[in-house]
C-alpha cells in the first residue's frame, strides 16, 4: 500500500470530516452511558504542516491554511474544532495538524473507549507514542492497533457499552474499495444496528457518488444521511472536487445543524460559484 495520510493531512476534506467528527462525539455524549469510538482507518495521528510531503502535497493551502482559526466561527460545531486545534498545538506545535483519533482523544469521556486501527505496523506505532504524548489531554485512554479495519469492525462489535460511533475513512487506492464497505455496513449493522457509522468517500464524479449511494441504501436499512462539500465541479473523475460523509443512525439533529455549519465552512474556504454543499436522506428516519 503506498498511501500516506502526511500528503493530504489537513486539506479541505480533513476540515470537513474532522468538524463532523467532533460534531458526532459531542451528540453521543449528550447521554451519560459510554460508547466505542472505533477509527478503523486512522492514520498516524499527527502530521507536520511544514513537513516535506505535505509541502509536496501542497494540499493545506485550500484547507487548514486557508481558515482563520482565531477568528470566532458562527458555528459551534466550528469553533468546537478551532478549540480543539489550538489545545492540541499548544503540546504538538503550531505547525502540526492533528488527525482523527487524536481529535478524538480531546473529545472522549474517562468512561468512554478509543480503538484505533491502521493497517502498516509502524504507522500504527507512531500513532500509539502520538496518542501518548497528548495522553494529559485526554481524560480517556485511547489504544492504536495494527490490523485490518474492516476485520476489526466486526470482531469488536457488539462492544460492551452497546454504543458505538465508528469512523471509516480508507484511501480509497484499493479496487474493492467500495465493494467492502457495502459488506461492512450491513455486517457490523447486524452486530449492533443502533451503531453510529460514518463513512467518509471522496466527490470526485457526481454520478459515480450517486450510483454507490443507491447501492448503500440497498444494503442496509437504518436511517442514513448523505453530507457533500465541494469546492469544484464534480464532472472530473480525476481530481478531488469535494468531501462527502455518510452517516448512518444520524444523532438527533446532526441534519440540520450539519447544513448550517457545512455552508459556513464552504464560504470560510473562499467557495467560489463553483463550489457547494448539501444534506440529504439517503434511507430515511
Ligand atoms: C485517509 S487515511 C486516515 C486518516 C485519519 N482517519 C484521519 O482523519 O486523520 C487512511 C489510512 O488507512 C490506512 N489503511 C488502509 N487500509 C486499511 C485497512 N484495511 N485497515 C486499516 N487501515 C487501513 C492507511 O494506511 C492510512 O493510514
Amino acid at each position: 500500500m503506498n498511501y500516506r495520510h502526511s500528503y493530504h493531512a489537513g486539506n479541505f476534506a480533513d476540515v470537513h470530516k474532522h468538524i463532523a467528527l467532533l460534531a458526532l462525539l459531542a451528540a453521543l455524549s449528550r447521554k451519560d452511558k459510554g460508547f466505542l469510538f472505533l477509527d478503523t482507518h486512522a492514520g498516524c495521528g499527527l502530521y507536520d504542516l511544514h513537513g516535506e510531503q505535505a509541502r509536496k502535497g501542497g494540499e493545506t493551502a485550500a484547507g487548514i491554511e486557508r481558515l482563520d482559526t482565531s477568528a470566532n466561527a458562527v458555528s459551534p460545531e466550528i469553533q468546537h474544532y478551532f478549540d480543539s486545534l489550538t489545545k492540541l498545538r499548544e503540546i504538538t506545535g503550531a505547525h502540526s495538524y492533528p488527525g482523527s483519533p487524536l481529535l478524538a482523544a480531546t473529545a472522549l469521556r474517562r468512561h468512554d473507549r478509543g480503538l484505533c486501527v491502521e493497517f502498516v505496523a509502524q504507522e500504527a506505532r507512531l500513532l500509539q507514542r502520538n496518542l501518548d504524548s497528548i495522553a494529559a489531554f485526554s481524560p480517556c485512554v485511547v489504544r492504536a492497533e495494527t490490523g485490518d479495519g474492516y476485520q476489526r469492525l466486526t470482531a469488536l462489535l457488539p462492544p460492551i457499552e452497546r454504543r458505538a460511533l465508528v469512523l471509516i475513512d480508507p484511501p480509497y487506492e484499493a479496487a474493492d474499495e467500495y465493494a467492502r464497505i457495502l459488506t461492512a455496513l450491513p455486517e457490523a449493522l447486524r452486530r449492533l444496528d443502533s451503531a453510529v457509522i460514518a463513512v467518509w468517500f471522496p466527490v470526485k464524479r457526481q454520478r459515480d457518488v450517486d450510483l454507490w449511494l443507491a447501492k448503500v441504501a440497498r444494503v442496509i436499512t437504518q436511517p442514513t444521511l448523505v453530507a457533500q462539500l465541494w469546492l469544484h465541479p464534480r464532472d472530473i473523475a480525476a481530481g478531488l472536487n469535494g468531501s462527502g460523509l455518510l452517516i448512518v443512525n444520524p444523532p438527533w439533529q446532526i441534519d440540520t445543524r450539519l447544513a448550517v455549519w457545512q455552508e459556513e465552512l464552504r464560504q470560510r474556504l473562499g467557495g467560489d460559484g463553483n463550489s457547494g454543499s448539501d444534506v440529504r436522506w439517503i434511507i430515511h428516519e
